[in-house]
């Protein structure tokens, strides 16, 4: 989107994918705004260049039209953040929706509701997708929190809308988790954990809240000796040890996965380790990339979100990247950036 000028937008009506799927809590309030605060350069960019922005997300995973996931909570924000008033639509598509975007000024936002409303969403049926496009002039897609579907809203529009590009925090995105992950300064580390853990989770919740976890019983053992019965939930001194040696004269790291079932404070010992360490590293100029939503939510447990090079708002997008996978919302584009971090290897 950068490469677009003041002429190219001034006036343009711009149909912009964001994946402002935001955590609400029961009273329909944002528990983290990163994911919005992440999608305001590009719309900044877009209505300070006079163009009209019409706004989509997802949010949750609704079957059919659910009000919980209305993204409505979310306009008083946006609104704060961008600082004009955020016109919001009941729909995405549709007579009403035409009406809005024909009233839109330059410089103006109307978000669309819940494009998951749609089970054509999802199932990216090119009616539905061309619906969508009929309301602008181009396309940019900046959600890469959701490159990795093959949706209406992130492929399927590419096809009726041109130019379709990315906007900044896509490609701010791609930079660090394809450019410096396939260029690193080097010595390079990744530190890879977690998914087998994560995905046993739930299990081991369940068998914790049958004991009071603070009471239930741990050791540390060598990786290589857990007795039967036991399971090992965390990384002890020693490898805590070993990592930090093994990261000290690094250039770039990327984390993705934390070391132990971080949740519980008694097994975040050698995640929080590991997060100080790749803080300390940051502050000393190393490039720290952080992907993956529990290996996000670590470093925001730890409080070192911040100093981090950069955190990825993208969790099983920024996965399958480093899977070597291709995005399809990224590869739709225009500028089709087909490299993934497999064949730059
Ligand atoms: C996410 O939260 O990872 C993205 O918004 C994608 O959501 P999804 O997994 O429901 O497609």
């Amino acid at each position: 989107v950068g490469d677009l000028s003041g002429s190219d937008l001034k006036g343009k009506k711009v149909f912009v994918r964001a994946d402002l799927n935001v955590p609400l809590d029961d009273n329909q309030n944002i528990t983290d705004d990163t994911r919005i605060r992440a999608a305001i350069p590009t719309i900044k960019h877009l209505i300070q260049n006079g163009a009209k922005v019409i706004l989509s997300s997802h949010l949750g995973r609704p079957k059919g039209v659910t009000p919980k996931f209305s993204l409505a909570p979310l306009v008083p924000r946006l609104s704060e953040l961008l600082g004009i008033n955020v016109v919001k639509a009941d729909d995405c598509i549709g007579p009403e929706v035409e009406k809005l975007v024909a009233s839109l000024p330059e410089g103006g936002v109307l978000l669309l509701e819940n494009v998951r409303f749609y089970k054509e969403e999802e199932k990216n049926e090119p009616e539905f997708a061309k619906k969508l496009a009929s309301l602008a002039d181009l396309y940019v897609n900046d959600a890469f929190g959701t490159a990795h579907r093959a949706h209406a809203s992130t492929e399927g529009v590419t096809k009726f809308l041109k130019p379709s590009v990315a906007g900044f925090l896509l490609q701010k995105e791609l930079d660090y988790l394809v450019g410096a992950v396939s260029t690193p300064k080097r010595p390079f580390a990744a530190i890879v954990g977690g998914s087998k853990v994560s995905s046993k989770i739930g299990v081991i919740e369940s068998l914790l809240e049958k004991q009071v976890c603070s009471r239930c019983n741990s050791k540390i053992v060598p990786a290589s000796a857990i007795p039967d019965g036991w399971m090992g939930l965390d990384i002890g001194p020693d490898s805590i040890k070993t990592f930090n040696e093994a990261l000290e004269t690094t250039k770039t790291v990327i984390w993705n996965g934390p070391m132990g079932v971080f949740e519980f404070d008694k097994f975040a010992i050698g995640t929080e380790a590991i997060a100080k360490k790749l803080a300390d590293l940051s502050s000393k100029g190393v490039t720290t990339i952080i992907g993956g939503g529990d290996s996000v939510a670590a470093v925001e447990k730890v409080g070192v979100a911040e100093v981090m090079s950069h955190i990825s708002t993208g969790g099983g997008a920024s996965l399958e990247l480093l899977e070597g996978k291709e995005l399809p919302g990224v590869i739709a584009l225009d500028e089709a950036i087909v490299v993934t971090v497999q064949n730059l290897l």
